[in-house]
């Protein structure tokens, strides 16, 4: 339970809040804190468009009374009269259901249109309806309807015509997921964050009052996740028992109301709970002797309690397990294997068709090179896991670093339903302090061709179902909110939130649509504007990679926070010595990482004058004079890349300066003091990497410069 303290802190952070907001609201109508996300109904600033706006929605919205439809009419019924006001004269309506409902959808939208479009598309069509304009947002379902909605929504903030809108559109993902690490329990002083990984305040889950009082920001929550057309949520750090965390509490019989009481917060945003979940629940709830999966007392012990949760929530999305990982435990404690422990509890769900998400991100320090372990222990359960588990693993073999080849797993195994696991949060990645845009490096993973089945073996294909018959799979994020008024703390992480829930849609976005796609529904359409945030954001991954661990540099940040860069005591992840840096994980002299991959990955990486120099040091130990395939030696590029990046953040910081006046103020000083601040970061960076680098071997910047 919280302390009181905790509560009083947290209840008067709120007060703060609001009431700052509240004095912000009279001394300036256009500040703006970044609450409204990207759902911020503005009203449409080209007058002829505004007017075209309101002659064809503005005679409101007919829709059965459901209560997914209900949520989507709410939705427009808050957007529209702001976007476009009623006017005078004839107006048309906007008609929400399948067909079946109405008349009109029913005119308007074909069986053979909708049918392809799955129990999540939607149909959005201008037309005349008995001699008047109609719109209508028409789904198999009425979670299609909703996403239907949104994406009018979408469709009218950037501005764009009625006349002869026609759009067929469905998730190509079947499982979008956001992840929070939200810790609901704590006892234990010494971790005081509310948020594993989290950067953006507290957890804004105020579990004490679940299920009596439904705070207005888990309404706001749920909003947001149907604004990502996600359809599932799981809400809790994927670390249940450690260091005094005691998230296992979230299956005991206190919380299952409180549980019950979120879901029915989301179901009408169609979206379902997940729960992360202790593999030792049995003994740490039940004080059962003993949690082994072959034990019927332990089975029994989780069909009893998944019965008890589908009791209360018919809908329930399924557990989470992180197990035999950093401390959580798990099967091999009793010699059985992953499978095993994971099958165990799928059984428990299956009849009430709930899913057990097991997450691949094993390693053990003792057993050697930790990248290669994950694809050792899982390979060769492949083909073994029940129908409804789903394996899920990170985009890289390590741990969401700036840059790492993609996970062998995710091509490699073929009879196993996947997750791919992304992480929004930023925490490698310059947390709520840097600016970095992460949509470029999910585009390369999603792009990456495993050639698992031949060429064109992509993730983006793999997410998408298309290349293992039989097979269910999707993408998880690490969510990046918390109770920080803007919920993600950096203004411009929301972009991140905002990109993850547009590439699990449809992975095969480009980042440029997404980031300008953003900036115009979050600040404006000016093209200024758009241009100079798009183009901070695109180049702001490659910044942060330039001034932190350019061509592979793996992991630099000190233990513990993953922020500050510690190189001396990273040398287990960077491998430099006086003649040479880097991994070698080659097969040939390395650890053998290299020949998990398909070829022709598994030549090229094994060659460090083939292998991408972005990876190089990745997979591969070299001299310091190694020549790049621009001609410069591996050292000197260290040093360039330093400082480019850190003089890419200045530039950053002058390209900021032209937005002055054109958006609003609070939203321009909030983005300039950050940037300035990461300029700061950003010079630590160059001096502590360059700075050890020329100590450590001997060999001065050619060019000179001084650390800054
Ligand atoms: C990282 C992260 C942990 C997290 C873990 C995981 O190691 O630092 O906080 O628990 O990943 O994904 O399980």
């Amino acid at each position: 339970m919280p302390t009181t303290l905790q509560l009083q802190r947290s209840r008067s952070r709120r007060l703060l809040a609001c009431t700052l907001a509240g004095l912000l609201g009279l001394v300036s109508l256009r500040a703006e804190d970044g609450y409204e996300l990207w759902l911020r109904y503005r009203p449409e600033p080209d007058a002829a468009r505004r007017v075209e706006y309101a002659a064809r929605l503005g005679g409101g919205v007919v829709a059965p009374e459901r209560a997914v439809i209900a949520a989507a009419r709410a939705e427009l019924e808050r957007a529209l009269p702001v976007i476009a006001p009623a006017a005078a004269g004839p107006r048309g309506m906007i008609f929400l259901g399948t067909r079946t409902d109405h008349s009109a959808i029913f005119a308007l939208v074909s069986t053979g249109e909708l049918a392809p479009l799955g129990d999540e598309g939607f149909v959005l069509r201008a037309g005349k309806w008995q001699g008047h304009d109609a719109v209508v947002i028409a789904g198999n379902t009425d979670r299609g309807v909703l996403h239907g909605a949104f994406a009018l929504l979408r469709h009218l903030q950037l501005g764009r015509p009625l006349d002869g809108l026609a759009v067929a559109d469905a998730p190509r993902v079947r499982e979008r997921i956001a992840n929070h690490w939200d810790n609901p329990v704590r006892t234990n002083a010494f971790r005081d964050e509310s948020i594993e990984r989290g950067y953006a305040g507290e957890s804004f889950f105020v579990w004490s009052e679940l299920p009596d009082r439904i705070d207005p920001r888990l309404q706001d929550w749920a909003r947001l996740l149907a604004a990502m057309g996600l359809n599932g949520v799981m809400i809790n750090n994927v670390n249940t028992a450690k260091r005094g965390l005691e998230g296992w509490r979230l299956l005991t019989p206190e919380y299952l109301p409180k549980l019950a009481a979120m879901a029915g917060v989301l179901r009408p945003y169609g979206v379902r709970l997940y729960v992360s979940v202790n593999f030792f629940s049995p003994v740490l709830i039940e004080k059962l002797p003993s949690a082994d999966p072959i034990d019927p007392a332990v089975q029994h012990w989780w069909q009893t309690k998944a019965d008890e949760i589908y009791a209360a929530i018919p809908d329930f999305g399924g557990f989470l397990v992180k197990a035999d990982s950093e401390g959580e435990p798990g099967p091999m404690k009793y010699g059985r294997s992953h499978a095993d422990g994971a099958n165990m509890i799928a059984a428990a769900l299956a009849p009430h068709g709930g899913s057990l998400h097991w997450r691949a991100f094993v390693y053990d320090r003792t057993k050697g090179d930790r990248v290669t372990q994950a694809y050792r222990t899982f390979m060769p359960l492949d083909g073994e896991f029940a129908a409804n588990v789903f394996l899920q693993v990170k985009n890289g073999p390590l741990d969401f670093q700036v840059r790492e080849p993609v996970s062998t797993l995710l091509g490699g195994m073929q009879r196993t339903n996947q997750l791919l696991e992304l992480q929004i949060t930023q925490e490698y990645t310059g947390q709520d302090k840097h600016v970095c845009f992460l949509a470029p490096q999910w585009h390369e993973v999603l792009q990456f061709d495993t050639h698992a089945r031949g060429p064109g073996s992509t993730i983006s294909r793999l997410v998408r179902d298309s290349p293992n018959p039989g097979t269910r799979n999707g993408v998880v994020g690490v969510m990046n909110t918390g109770d920080d008024r803007n919920w993600t703390g950096h203004l411009l992480a929301q972009a991140n939130t905002y990109a993850f829930g547009r590439l699990a849609w449809d992975p095969d976005l480009p980042p440029e649509q997404l980031a300008a796609e953003w900036v115009r529904l979050t600040f404006d359409r000016d093209p200024l504007v758009v241009a100079t945030i798009s183009r901070i954001l695109l180049d702001s991954w490659p910044a942060f990679e330039n001034y932190t661990a350019p061509i592979g540099l793996g992991h630099l940040t000190r233990r513990g926070d993953h922020f500050t860069p510690d190189p001396a005591n990273r040398v287990d992840y960077h491998g430099a010595d006086a003649l040479g840096v880097g991994m070698d994980r080659t097969s040939a002299t390395g650890t053998g990482y290299v020949g998990q991959y398909f070829e022709p990955w598994r030549s090229r990486y094994e060659s460090p004058t083939e292998c991408p120099d972005d990876l190089l040091l990745f997979l591969h130990h070299v001299p310091y004079t190694h020549r790049l395939k621009n001609g410069r030696t591996v050292i000197q590029e260290i040093y360039d890349r330093h400082f480019a990046g850190l003089e890419r953040v200045w530039a950053f910081q002058r390209e900021w300066e032209t937005l002055r006046g054109r958006i609003d103020d609070e939203r321009f000083a909030h983005v300039r003091d950050r940037l300035a601040a990461q300029a700061g970061y950003a010079a630590e960076w160059c001096r502590s990497i360059n700075g050890y680098f020329q100590q450590i071997s001997g060999i001065p910047d050619g060019q000179n410069r001084p650390l800054p």
